[in-house]
Protein backbone atom coordinates (compact mmCIF):
# COMPACT_ATOMS: atom_id res chain seq x y z
CA UNK A 1 0.00 0.00 0.00
CA UNK A 2 1.62 3.48 -1.07
CA UNK A 3 -0.33 6.53 -0.65
CA UNK A 4 -0.30 9.58 1.61
CA UNK A 5 -2.28 10.08 4.52
CA UNK A 6 -4.52 13.20 6.46
CA UNK A 7 -3.59 12.73 9.97
CA UNK A 8 -5.86 15.22 11.95
CA UNK A 9 -4.89 15.58 14.92
CA UNK A 10 -7.81 15.93 18.04
CA UNK A 11 -6.00 16.16 21.16
CA UNK A 12 -6.35 19.61 21.53
CA UNK A 13 -10.03 18.95 21.37
CA UNK A 14 -11.40 15.30 21.85
CA UNK A 15 -8.61 14.62 23.57
CA UNK A 16 -8.50 17.92 26.64
CA UNK A 17 -12.05 18.00 26.80
CA UNK A 18 -12.47 14.82 28.73
CA UNK A 19 -9.64 15.48 31.19
CA UNK A 20 -10.91 15.94 34.38
CA UNK A 21 -8.95 19.59 35.22
CA UNK A 22 -8.69 22.28 32.55
CA UNK A 23 -5.25 23.57 30.78
CA UNK A 24 -4.30 26.77 30.92
CA UNK A 25 -4.79 28.78 27.26
CA UNK A 26 -0.95 29.13 27.67
CA UNK A 27 -0.71 25.01 27.56
CA UNK A 28 -3.31 24.45 24.79
CA UNK A 29 -0.83 27.06 23.20
CA UNK A 30 1.82 25.12 23.81
CA UNK A 31 0.76 22.23 22.84
CA UNK A 32 -0.80 22.73 19.82
CA UNK A 33 3.22 24.36 18.44
CA UNK A 34 4.51 20.85 19.60
CA UNK A 35 1.91 18.99 17.43
CA UNK A 36 2.82 21.40 14.32
CA UNK A 37 6.49 21.22 15.04
CA UNK A 38 5.60 17.79 14.55
CA UNK A 39 4.97 18.26 11.19
CA UNK A 40 1.00 17.79 11.51
CA UNK A 41 -0.88 19.79 8.82
CA UNK A 42 -4.11 19.08 10.28
CA UNK A 43 -5.56 20.00 14.24
CA UNK A 44 -8.72 20.38 15.48
CA UNK A 45 -7.96 22.88 18.08
CA UNK A 46 -10.71 23.49 20.29
CA UNK A 47 -14.69 23.83 20.20
CA UNK A 48 -16.99 26.51 20.48
CA UNK A 49 -19.37 25.00 23.06
CA UNK A 50 -20.77 26.15 26.02
CA UNK A 51 -18.12 26.73 28.45
CA UNK A 52 -20.65 25.21 31.47
CA UNK A 53 -21.22 22.24 29.19
CA UNK A 54 -17.64 21.87 28.42
CA UNK A 55 -15.41 24.00 30.94
CA UNK A 56 -12.25 22.63 29.57
CA UNK A 57 -12.97 24.51 25.87
CA UNK A 58 -13.77 27.49 27.42
CA UNK A 59 -11.34 30.46 25.55
CA UNK A 60 -10.86 28.57 22.64
CA UNK A 61 -11.86 32.11 20.41
CA UNK A 62 -8.60 33.38 22.14
CA UNK A 63 -6.62 30.40 20.93
CA UNK A 64 -7.64 30.66 17.96
CA UNK A 65 -6.56 34.21 17.14
CA UNK A 66 -3.54 33.66 19.19
CA UNK A 67 -2.68 30.69 16.98
CA UNK A 68 -3.96 33.33 13.51
CA UNK A 69 -2.99 31.03 10.22
CA UNK A 70 -0.01 29.23 9.39
CA UNK A 71 0.69 28.56 5.35
CA UNK A 72 -0.39 24.89 4.52
CA UNK A 73 -2.83 24.11 7.88
CA UNK A 74 -5.61 23.51 8.69
CA UNK A 75 -6.38 24.50 12.36
CA UNK A 76 -10.09 23.46 12.89
CA UNK A 77 -12.75 24.08 15.36
CA UNK A 78 -16.01 21.87 16.57
CA UNK A 79 -19.05 23.96 16.40
CA UNK A 80 -22.42 22.64 17.76
CA UNK A 81 -24.80 25.05 16.26
CA UNK A 82 -24.71 28.69 14.43
CA UNK A 83 -23.66 30.41 17.89
CA UNK A 84 -20.57 27.98 17.77
CA UNK A 85 -20.23 28.68 14.39
CA UNK A 86 -20.42 32.92 14.44
CA UNK A 87 -18.20 32.76 17.47
CA UNK A 88 -15.33 30.79 15.69
CA UNK A 89 -15.67 32.64 12.47
CA UNK A 90 -14.91 35.98 14.31
CA UNK A 91 -12.09 34.20 15.81
CA UNK A 92 -10.75 33.78 11.95
CA UNK A 93 -11.52 29.82 12.06
CA UNK A 94 -11.87 28.66 8.66
CA UNK A 95 -12.57 25.27 8.55
CA UNK A 96 -15.09 24.03 11.51
CA UNK A 97 -16.71 20.89 12.60
CA UNK A 98 -20.54 20.54 12.92
CA UNK A 99 -21.26 17.02 15.03
CA UNK A 100 -24.65 15.22 14.57
CA UNK A 101 -24.94 11.87 16.16
CA UNK A 102 -26.79 8.90 14.51
CA UNK A 103 -29.18 8.26 17.44
CA UNK A 104 -31.89 10.49 19.01
CA UNK A 105 -30.91 9.55 22.22
CA UNK A 106 -27.26 11.14 21.96
CA UNK A 107 -28.40 14.05 20.15
CA UNK A 108 -30.49 15.13 23.39
CA UNK A 109 -27.57 14.02 25.61
CA UNK A 110 -24.99 16.06 23.47
CA UNK A 111 -26.48 18.96 22.27
CA UNK A 112 -30.11 19.07 23.66
CA UNK A 113 -31.74 19.09 20.46
CA UNK A 114 -34.11 15.88 18.82
CA UNK A 115 -32.17 14.09 15.34
CA UNK A 116 -34.33 16.39 13.45
CA UNK A 117 -33.47 19.92 14.96
CA UNK A 118 -29.67 18.62 14.86
CA UNK A 119 -29.69 17.90 11.24
CA UNK A 120 -31.65 20.89 10.55
CA UNK A 121 -28.56 23.06 12.59
CA UNK A 122 -25.93 20.91 10.95
CA UNK A 123 -27.67 21.71 7.22
CA UNK A 124 -27.85 25.72 8.06
CA UNK A 125 -23.96 25.55 8.98
CA UNK A 126 -22.88 24.02 6.12
CA UNK A 127 -24.51 26.01 4.34
CA UNK A 128 -23.69 28.99 5.51
CA UNK A 129 -20.03 28.22 5.62
CA UNK A 130 -20.27 27.32 2.65
CA UNK A 131 -21.54 30.74 1.37
CA UNK A 132 -19.02 32.60 3.47
CA UNK A 133 -15.93 30.87 2.04
CA UNK A 134 -15.19 28.33 4.49
CA UNK A 135 -15.01 24.41 4.94
CA UNK A 136 -17.48 22.48 7.24
CA UNK A 137 -16.58 19.12 8.08
CA UNK A 138 -19.53 16.95 9.25
CA UNK A 139 -19.09 14.03 11.71
CA UNK A 140 -21.40 11.56 12.29
CA UNK A 141 -21.05 10.44 15.90
CA UNK A 142 -21.79 7.03 17.64
CA UNK A 143 -21.77 5.69 13.84
CA UNK A 144 -21.81 2.15 14.75
CA UNK A 145 -22.86 2.25 18.10
CA UNK A 146 -24.77 4.67 20.80
CA UNK A 147 -24.15 3.90 24.65
CA UNK A 148 -27.94 4.83 25.16
CA UNK A 149 -29.34 3.05 22.05
CA UNK A 150 -27.28 0.38 20.87
CA UNK A 151 -26.43 -1.11 17.45
CA UNK A 152 -26.44 1.27 14.76
CA UNK A 153 -28.48 0.46 11.13
CA UNK A 154 -25.49 1.15 8.99
CA UNK A 155 -28.29 2.03 6.17
CA UNK A 156 -29.54 4.79 8.21
CA UNK A 157 -25.82 6.31 8.52
CA UNK A 158 -25.54 5.87 4.96
CA UNK A 159 -28.49 7.82 4.54
CA UNK A 160 -27.15 10.79 7.19
CA UNK A 161 -24.05 10.50 5.32
CA UNK A 162 -25.63 11.10 1.72
CA UNK A 163 -27.46 14.43 3.15
CA UNK A 164 -24.67 16.15 4.72
CA UNK A 165 -21.97 15.67 1.73
CA UNK A 166 -25.08 16.75 -0.43
CA UNK A 167 -25.55 19.96 1.79
CA UNK A 168 -21.78 20.72 1.09
CA UNK A 169 -19.76 19.40 3.95
CA UNK A 170 -16.05 19.31 2.90
CA UNK A 171 -15.93 15.66 4.85
CA UNK A 172 -17.89 13.48 6.43
CA UNK A 173 -16.08 12.06 9.17
CA UNK A 174 -17.51 8.56 10.47
CA UNK A 175 -17.15 8.25 14.11
CA UNK A 176 -16.77 5.52 16.14
CA UNK A 177 -17.22 7.69 19.52
CA UNK A 178 -17.22 5.23 22.10
CA UNK A 179 -14.98 2.59 20.25
CA UNK A 180 -17.38 -0.34 19.39
CA UNK A 181 -16.96 -1.33 15.85
CA UNK A 182 -14.86 -4.00 14.70
CA UNK A 183 -12.84 -4.60 11.40
CA UNK A 184 -15.43 -6.25 9.66
CA UNK A 185 -18.14 -3.36 10.14
CA UNK A 186 -15.61 -0.74 9.41
CA UNK A 187 -14.98 -2.69 6.05
CA UNK A 188 -18.19 -3.03 4.79
CA UNK A 189 -19.71 0.83 5.95
CA UNK A 190 -16.53 2.60 4.24
CA UNK A 191 -16.39 0.20 1.59
CA UNK A 192 -20.05 1.15 0.48
CA UNK A 193 -19.76 4.92 1.49
CA UNK A 194 -16.31 4.99 -0.68
CA UNK A 195 -18.54 3.64 -3.63
CA UNK A 196 -21.49 6.11 -2.93
CA UNK A 197 -19.16 9.53 -2.70
CA UNK A 198 -15.81 9.95 -3.35
CA UNK A 199 -13.27 8.44 -1.26
CA UNK A 200 -11.56 11.88 -0.41
CA UNK A 201 -14.29 13.31 0.95
CA UNK A 202 -14.35 10.27 3.83
CA UNK A 203 -12.73 10.38 7.22
CA UNK A 204 -12.66 8.07 9.91
CA UNK A 205 -12.37 8.52 13.91
CA UNK A 206 -11.70 5.71 16.43
CA UNK A 207 -11.72 5.41 19.99
CA UNK A 208 -9.42 2.90 20.91
CA UNK A 209 -11.10 1.51 23.73
CA UNK A 210 -11.11 -2.44 23.04
CA UNK A 211 -7.80 -2.14 21.46
CA UNK A 212 -9.41 -2.50 18.07
CA UNK A 213 -8.28 0.87 16.79
CA UNK A 214 -5.74 0.26 14.65
CA UNK A 215 -7.57 -2.72 13.05
CA UNK A 216 -10.29 -0.59 12.77
CA UNK A 217 -7.45 1.94 10.69
CA UNK A 218 -6.55 -0.60 8.53
CA UNK A 219 -9.70 -2.19 7.48
CA UNK A 220 -11.03 1.80 6.46
CA UNK A 221 -7.40 1.92 4.57
CA UNK A 222 -8.53 -1.16 2.71
CA UNK A 223 -12.07 0.54 2.09
CA UNK A 224 -9.74 3.64 0.26
CA UNK A 225 -10.09 5.87 3.19
CA UNK A 226 -6.62 8.07 3.63
CA UNK A 227 -7.93 10.63 6.24
CA UNK A 228 -7.83 9.84 10.19
CA UNK A 229 -9.01 11.69 13.55
CA UNK A 230 -6.20 10.54 16.12
CA UNK A 231 -4.66 12.32 19.05
CA UNK A 232 -1.37 12.77 20.77
CA UNK A 233 -0.90 10.23 23.29
CA UNK A 234 -4.10 7.95 23.14
CA UNK A 235 -6.10 11.33 24.99
CA UNK A 236 -9.62 11.56 24.57
CA UNK A 237 -13.35 10.61 25.42
CA UNK A 238 -16.32 11.97 25.45
CA UNK A 239 -18.18 13.38 28.86
CA UNK A 240 -21.52 12.72 27.04
CA UNK A 241 -20.68 9.13 25.94
CA UNK A 242 -20.32 6.93 28.35
CA UNK A 243 -17.31 4.51 27.99
CA UNK A 244 -16.06 6.49 25.62
CA UNK A 245 -12.06 6.39 25.65
CA UNK A 246 -9.12 7.66 24.19
CA UNK A 247 -8.81 7.97 20.62
CA UNK A 248 -6.69 6.39 19.07
CA UNK A 249 -2.66 7.39 19.81
CA UNK A 250 -1.39 9.46 16.49
CA UNK A 251 1.61 7.75 17.21
CA UNK A 252 -0.21 4.41 16.80
CA UNK A 253 -1.48 5.41 13.47
CA UNK A 254 1.66 7.19 11.98
CA UNK A 255 3.66 4.13 12.90
CA UNK A 256 1.03 1.74 11.50
CA UNK A 257 1.02 3.87 8.16
CA UNK A 258 4.48 4.28 7.77
CA UNK A 259 5.41 1.02 8.11
CA UNK A 260 2.67 -0.27 5.20
CA UNK A 261 4.30 2.58 2.95
CA UNK A 262 1.99 4.85 3.12
CA UNK A 263 3.49 8.40 4.15
CA UNK A 264 2.21 10.73 6.72
CA UNK A 265 5.11 13.85 6.61
CA UNK A 266 4.84 13.61 10.17
CA UNK A 267 8.29 13.09 12.57
CA UNK A 268 7.91 10.40 15.26
CA UNK A 269 10.53 12.03 17.32
CA UNK A 270 9.01 15.40 17.46
CA UNK A 271 5.53 13.74 17.88
CA UNK A 272 7.19 11.70 21.17
CA UNK A 273 8.27 14.92 22.22
CA UNK A 274 4.52 16.37 21.89
CA UNK A 275 3.57 12.95 23.98
CA UNK A 276 6.44 14.14 26.50
CA UNK A 277 5.03 17.88 26.70
CA UNK A 278 1.44 17.04 27.54
CA UNK A 279 2.08 14.16 29.64
CA UNK A 280 3.74 16.69 31.90
CA UNK A 281 1.11 19.11 31.62
CA UNK A 282 -1.57 16.84 32.59
CA UNK A 283 0.58 15.31 34.72
CA UNK A 284 -0.64 11.60 34.38
CA UNK A 285 2.12 9.71 31.44
CA UNK A 286 -0.16 9.68 28.16
CA UNK A 287 0.92 7.26 24.99
CA UNK A 288 -0.52 4.85 22.64
CA UNK A 289 -0.16 1.42 22.44
CA UNK A 290 3.37 1.37 21.04
CA UNK A 291 4.67 3.92 23.23
CA UNK A 292 6.77 1.94 24.86
CA UNK A 293 8.47 0.33 21.12
CA UNK A 294 8.38 3.68 19.70
CA UNK A 295 10.33 5.58 22.30
CA UNK A 296 13.48 3.41 21.88
CA UNK A 297 12.97 3.18 18.43
CA UNK A 298 12.43 5.71 16.75
CA UNK A 299 14.06 8.93 18.25
N1 LIG B 1 -20.79 28.47 22.50
C1 LIG B 1 -20.86 29.09 23.69
N2 LIG B 1 -21.99 29.26 24.37
C2 LIG B 1 -23.13 28.79 23.81
C3 LIG B 1 -23.13 28.16 22.57
C4 LIG B 1 -21.90 28.00 21.90
N3 LIG B 1 -21.82 27.38 20.73
N4 LIG B 1 -24.40 27.81 22.27
C5 LIG B 1 -25.18 28.21 23.28
N5 LIG B 1 -24.40 28.81 24.22
C6 LIG B 1 -24.82 29.39 25.49
C7 LIG B 1 -26.05 30.26 25.38
O1 LIG B 1 -25.71 31.57 25.03
C8 LIG B 1 -26.62 30.17 26.77
O2 LIG B 1 -25.85 30.97 27.63
P1 LIG B 1 -26.49 31.63 28.97
O3 LIG B 1 -26.90 30.49 29.84
O4 LIG B 1 -25.35 32.42 29.53
O5 LIG B 1 -27.65 32.43 28.46
C9 LIG B 1 -26.34 28.72 27.15
O6 LIG B 1 -25.21 28.32 26.35
C10 LIG B 1 -27.52 27.80 26.88
O7 LIG B 1 -27.94 27.98 25.55
P2 LIG B 1 -29.04 27.08 24.83
O8 LIG B 1 -29.18 27.54 23.43
O9 LIG B 1 -30.29 27.05 25.69
O10 LIG B 1 -28.35 25.70 24.79
P3 LIG B 1 -28.45 24.40 25.68
O11 LIG B 1 -28.45 24.67 27.13
O12 LIG B 1 -29.56 23.59 25.11
O13 LIG B 1 -27.05 23.73 25.32
C11 LIG B 1 -25.22 23.47 23.75
C12 LIG B 1 -26.72 23.45 23.97
C13 LIG B 1 -24.96 22.90 22.38
C14 LIG B 1 -24.71 24.87 23.88
C15 LIG B 1 -24.54 22.60 24.83
O14 LIG B 1 -25.24 21.39 24.96
C16 LIG B 1 -23.10 22.30 24.52
O15 LIG B 1 -22.28 23.19 24.46
N6 LIG B 1 -22.76 21.04 24.35
C17 LIG B 1 -21.40 20.67 24.07
C18 LIG B 1 -21.36 19.36 23.43
C19 LIG B 1 -19.95 18.89 23.21
O16 LIG B 1 -18.97 19.61 23.21
N7 LIG B 1 -19.85 17.58 23.03
C20 LIG B 1 -18.59 16.93 22.79
C21 LIG B 1 -18.16 16.98 21.37
S1 LIG B 1 -19.20 16.15 20.23
ZN1 LIG C 1 -14.11 11.20 19.61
Amino acid sequence: MSDSIIINEVGPRDGLQSQDGSLSLEQRFAFVEAILAAGVRHVEMGSFVSPKAVPQMAGTGDLARRLGRRDGVELSALVPNMKGYELASDAGVETMAVVVSSTETMNQKNINLSMDETMDVARAVIERGSAEGKRVQAYLAVAFECPFEGAVDPGYVRALAAQLLDAGASELVIADTIGAANPAQVKQLMTALAKEHESERLACHFHDTRALGLANIYAALESGVRRFDSSIGGLGGCPFAPGAKGNVATEDVVMLCEQMGCETDIEMPALLQAVDLVSEMLGRPQGGRAHYWLSRNAA
